[in-house]
C-alpha cells in the first residue's frame, strides 16, 4: 500500500477510510508541433520577423512547442488576405457559408479528443474539463451559427444585415479554442472575413485550428491566424484596414483599445473582467450551493472572467456554509491537469501564479482569515492550492480585484437590500449567482443586480444561444446568440 498523503488522512479525518484513486493519465496523442507557422491566406507562412517564443506546458514548466512572434508586417500580411478574401465570401449565399461552419463543427467533433489533450497540456486547464466543456461548447458555437447563416434576415426582421468588413480579434489564455470559437462563428455566419491572435501562454490550439479550417476547405484568407504578444495585438487594434474590433482580455488592455479606437469609426466589443457575486440567501438548499460555489470559483482554477469570486452569504447560514464548503473543499483533487480525476489543474503561466500569490498575501496581510485544505502539489510546474478567506471586508483588495485564480472571497450580509449593496459595489460587472428556495426573490434580484448574466440556483452556464457580456468595466456588447450577430453586422 502506498504511503499515506496528508489529503488521504485529512479526508478520513472527515469521511473515514477512503481509498485514494489511482492516477488515471489521459493518453491520446496531441500532436504538437515543435515549431508553428502562422496560417495567411490559406497557407502557413513563416513569421516575416524571423521571431519564436517558447510556449510552456504550466502542467511541468516545460517548452513545449517554438510561436512565431508575427511583427506588424506579419499582421499587414494577414489583413491583406482577409480584405481579398472579403468580397467573394460576403457575396456567398448565407446556406454555402454555413456549409463550411457546419463542417468546421463536426470536424472538431471528429479531432475533439486530440484538442482537448493539447488545451490541457498548452494551458494547464483539468483533461476533464477541456473534454467535457471547451471542446464541445466550441463545436456548439460552430453548429449554432452555422445555423443561422441563411437566416439571418430573421434576426433583423424588416432589415438587412450587412457584414462589416476585416475584424481583428483578440483572445485571451482561459478558454484559448472556445474564445476562438466565439469569435470567429458569427464574424463567418454574418460574411466577414478575419484576422484572430490568440494569447501568447496558449496559442498552440488556436495554430492547430488552421488543419481544421484546411480540411473543412475554407476559402484561402476568410481566417487568418496570428501569433505574436501585446505588441502584436496591438498591430491588429490599429491596423487601418480593421472594420471591428473584438477583444476579451484584461480591463487593463481593454481601456488601451478603447483609447486607441476613440474617434476611428471602428466598431468595437470588449469582453473584460469580473468580480463577481454569488449570493446564498438562509432558505437555500445549501448543499447545492456549495457545489454552485466550488464550481463557481475552481472551475479552470479560477481563471473565468465570469467566475463566482466573491461569495455572499446571508449571515444566518454563513457559519453552516461555510463549514460544509470546507468540508467539500477537502475532497477536490489538485494536480496533473491530464489525470481525468483532477479537479483542479494548473495555473495557467508563472505571471498569473505570481500575481495569484501576490493577492492571497494582500488578503492575508489586510486581516482576512485564510483556509486552504491540506493538499500535496506537484513539485513541477505551476499550482495553487483552493483558497477561502473569510471575514472579509470591502475595502480588502482581495474584495475588489480579479484575481483570476482558485480564491474565493468570503462576505456577509442580513437583508436582501444589503446583498444587492455590496454585489454592485463594484467597478464590475459581468455575472452574478443567486441562491434561494424563492421565485419571487429570484426575479428581484436578477433586476436589481448589474450584472450581464444573473445566474440562479446555477452557476456558469453557457449556451451559444444566449447572449454573454458585461456592464460598466466588464466591457460592452455581447457574444452568441442573436444580440451577438448583430454586433458583427451593420443595418442596411
Ligand atoms: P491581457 O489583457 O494582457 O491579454 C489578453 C490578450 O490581449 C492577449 O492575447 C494579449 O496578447 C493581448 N494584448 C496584450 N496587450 C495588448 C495591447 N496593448 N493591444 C492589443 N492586445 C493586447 O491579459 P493578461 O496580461 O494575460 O492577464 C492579466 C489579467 O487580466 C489576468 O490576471 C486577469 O485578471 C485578466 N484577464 C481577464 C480575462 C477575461 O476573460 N476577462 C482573460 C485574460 C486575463
Ligand atoms: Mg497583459
Amino acid at each position: 500500500m502506498p504511503a499515506k498523503t496528508s489529503r488521504t488522512q485529512a479526508r478520513e479525518l472527515l469521511f473515514g477510510d477512503l481509498w485514494e484513486f489511482d492516477p488515471a493519465p489521459e493518453s491520446a496523442p496531441a500532436h504538437i508541433d515543435e515549431r508553428y507557422k502562422l496560417f495567411i491566406g490559406g497557407r502557413y507562412v513563416t513569421p516575416k520577423s524571423k521571431k519564436y517564443f517558447d510556449s510552456i506546458s504550466p502542467r511541468d514548466g516545460k517548452k513545449l512547442a517554438e510561436i512565431p512572434h508575427a511583427n506588424a508586417a506579419d499582421v499587414d500580411a494577414a489583413f491583406a488576405a482577409a480584405k481579398q478574401a472579403f468580397g467573394p465570401w460576403s457575396k456567398l449565399p448565407g446556406a454555402e457559408r454555413g456549409k463550411y461552419l457546419f463542417r468546421i463543427a463536426r470536424l472538431l467533433q471528429d479531432r475533439s479528443r486530440e484538442f482537448a489533450v493539447a488545451e490541457t497540456l498548452d494551458g494547464g486547464k483539468p483533461i476533464k474539463e477541456s473534454r467535457d466543456f471547451d471542446l464541445p461548447m466550441a463545436a456548439a458555437h460552430f453548429f449554432y451559427h452555422a445555423g443561422w447563416a441563411d437566416k439571418l434576415q430573421y434576426a433583423a426582421p424588416g432589415r438587412t444585415l450587412e457584414p462589416l468588413g476585416v475584424i481583428g480579434q483578440v483572445i485571451p489564455w482561459n478558454f484559448p479554442l472556445l474564445m476562438l470559437a466565439w469569435k470567429i462563428a458569427p464574424a463567418l455566419a454574418t460574411g466577414n472575413t478575419v484576422v484572430i491572435k490568440p494569447a501568447e501562454t496558449t496559442s498552440v490550439t488556436a495554430l492547430k485550428f488552421a488543419t481544421i479550417l484546411e480540411q473543412a476547405g475554407l476559402p484561402p484568407g476568410v481566417v487568418n491566424i496570428i501569433s505574436g504578444a501585446g505588441e502584436t495585438g496591438a498591430a491588429i487594434v490599429n491596423h487601418p484596414d480593421a472594420a471591428k474590433i473584438a477583444f476579451t482580455g484584461s480591463t487593463e488592455v481593454g481601456k488601451i483599445i478603447q483609447r486607441a479606437l476613440a474617434g476611428t469609426g471602428k466598431k468595437l466589443t470588449l469582453e473584460l473582467g469580473g468580480k463577481a457575486a454569488n449570493i446564498v440567501f438562509d432558505d437555500a438548499p445549501l448543499d447545492q450551493a456549495v457545489e454552485g460555489i466550488v464550481n463557481g470559483i475552481f472551475f479552470n482554477q479560477g481563471h473565468v472572467c465570469c467566475a463566482g469570486s466573491r461569495l455572499l452569504v446571508q449571515e444566518g447560514v454563513e457559519k453552516e456554509l461555510v463549514a460544509r464548503l470546507k468540508r467539500r473543499l477537502s475532497t477536490l483533487r489538485v494536480g496533473d491537469p491530464l489525470d481525468k480525476n483532477t479537479d483542479i489543474g494548473a495555473i495557467n503561466s508563472k505571471e498569473q501564479l505570481a500575481k495569484i500569490k501576490e493577492l492571497v498575501q494582500s488578503g492575508i496581510d489586510e486581516g482576512a482569515e485564510i483556509y486552504q485544505p491540506s493538499c500535496r502539489l506537484p513539485g513541477n510546474g505551476f499550482y495553487h492550492a483552493p483558497t477561502l478567506f473569510s471575514g472579509v471586508s470591502q475595502s480588502h483588495r482581495i474584495a475588489r480585484e480579479e484575481i483570476f485564480g482558485p480564491v474565493l472571497s468570503i462576505l456577509s450580509f442580513r437583508t436582501p437590500e444589503e446583498a444587492i449593496e455590496k454585489a454592485n459595489n463594484t467597478c464590475y460587472g459581468l455575472s452574478a449567482g443567486v441562491w434561494t428556495d424563492k421565485g419571487s426573490k429570484i426575479l428581484r434580484m436578477a433586476s436589481a443586480l448589474k450584472a450581464g448574466v444573473v445566474w440562479a440556483n446555477t452557476y456558469n452556464k453557457f449556451d451559444p444561444s444566449s447572449p454573454f457580456g458585461g456592464y460598466k468595466e466588464s466591457g460592452f456588447g455581447r457574444e452568441g446568440g442573436r444580440h451577438g450577430l448583430l454586433d458583427y453586422t451593420k443595418l442596411a
